[in-house]
């Protein structure tokens, strides 16, 4: 191993020490995994973003038995330090063209469980080896746009996919806290904004949208909410929030922030009525929402004024600024507590261990309410010792 790879593998052994000092989730279901051996004798096939999160879960799965084979699930998300780390603990690890080769190498190893996040490696297994997937015990997805490709599937599927992105915990955790938290934290750091006596338009009030809302009001800023739906429109009054319509909004905020899921939601023909100086910021996944290029198309002056920090000067219009070129800010920054993640995985690997010992009927399977139940004890338990 070169003096490079191995200094990132040990930046990655450090940045997993570190996560589980705070909120040891993960380790302590590793303690139960090593007891149970839940999935003895068995191969586990993980197609995932292998990040130093993604380290963190692999190394507590492996205490309970059983042949893990890990595949990056995109190169942008790919981090050499933690590949080095996994392969250090003799795991089987494929990335780049092993990995693109529609998944190969990795079904090669005849799984008999698979984690997937995207949907990409069970599709592989289902067209490609239809036979191996007739022997397969079953699968999990953890993304919405995993579940999005499943459910384009037109054939019946022949082993269970237990769904955990449409399970309780999700939306209420990571969507509203972690994105909430997140993201204004981005914000703060990348302008040197405090964020105190600041007036904020957050544009949908969904699950993310309400978390924006929640944690901007915390942080001492002016919140108001625009939202077509009216009986959303009707909570945002009842947790607190005004709900003007865009134009009004726009006239009055400092920083508007999007969550609608949908694209263009904000483009230059709304700015028009925006104050100048308006800092603009994204947490919607499509990176659409604010349409960035009509922006950029009636600008007559460009500042690349900091890190993801893009000032537009509009013709006889206001000046504007984008955070993140209209990306998800707390993704692209890579901001926030990992706890929300560390959670989601906690999920995974019950959901794993039910999946290996237990019986689900074929097709999609939302996360049991049991499984959620017992992550969200682990969880407690984690944060506090006393709490369980
Ligand atoms: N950044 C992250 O880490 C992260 C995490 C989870 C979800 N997301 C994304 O955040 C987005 C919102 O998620 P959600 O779960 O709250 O979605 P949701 O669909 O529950 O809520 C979106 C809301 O936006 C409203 N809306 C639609 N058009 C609008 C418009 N033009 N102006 C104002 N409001 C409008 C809808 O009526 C709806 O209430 C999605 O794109 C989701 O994928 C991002």
């Amino acid at each position: 191993m070169s003096k490079d790879a191995e200094d990132r593998a040990l930046e990655a052994e450090r940045e997993v020490g570190r996560i589980n000092a705070f909120f040891p989730i993960l380790p302590r279901l590793g303690n139960r995994w090593a007891a149970s051996r839940p999935w003895e004798g068995k191969t586990i096939a993980l197609n995932l973003h292998l990040t130093s999160l993604t380290a963190a879960l692999v190394r507590e799965l492996q205490l309970g038995g059983g042949t893990f084979i890990v595949s990056g699930a995109s190169p942008a998300t790919t981090h050499v330090g933690t590949v080095e780390m996994l392969r250090n603990e003799g795991i089987e690890v494929y990335t780049g063209r092993e990995r693109d080769d529609g998944f190969a190498s990795v079904l090669d190893h005849k799984p008999d469980l698979i984690v997937d996040v995207g949907f990409q490696l069970v599709n592989a297994l289902l067209d490609r080896r239809p036979e191996r997937a007739k022997a397969t015990l079953g699968a999990i997805e953890i993304t919405r746009s995993g579940i999005t490709r499943l459910r384009k599937r037109t054939e019946p599927l022949p082993f269970p996919v237990l769904n955990i992105n449409d399970g309780r915990l999700k939306n209420a955790v990571e969507n509203r806290h972690g994105v909430g938290e997140a993201l204004w934290q981005a914000v703060a750091r990348l302008t040197g904004m405090h964020l105190s006596g600041r007036r904020v338009a957050v544009l949908g009030y969904g699950p993310v949208g309400k978390g924006l809302a929640m944690y901007a009001r915390a942080a001492g800023m002016s919140v108001e909410v625009v939202e077509p739906d009216p009986v959303r429109r009707l909570f945002a009054h009842y947790d607190g929030f005004v709900s003007p319509d865009l134009d009004e909004a726009l006239s009055r905020a400092g920083v508007v922030v999007t969550a609608t899921g949908r694209p263009g939601v904000l483009s230059v023909d709304h700015l028009a009525k925006a104050r100048s100086g308006v800092v603009l910021v994204n947490a919607g996944h499509g990176g659409n929402e604010i349409d960035v290029s009509s922006i950029q198309a009636a600008a007559e002056r460009v500042d690349h004024i900091g890190e993801q920090v893009v000032r537009y000067r509009l013709e006889n219009g206001p000046r504007v600024t984008v955070l993140g070129g209209g990306h998800p800010l707390n993704i692209v920054t890579n901001a926030g507590s990992p706890e929300p993640v560390l959670l989601h995985f906690a999920v995974l690997g019950l959901a794993l261990e039910s999946l290996a010992t237990g019986d689900f009927p074929a097709g999609e399977v939302i996360v049991p309410d049991a499984i959620e139940a017992e992550a969200a004890a682990f969880a407690l338990h984690a944060l506090n010792p006393t709490a369980t």
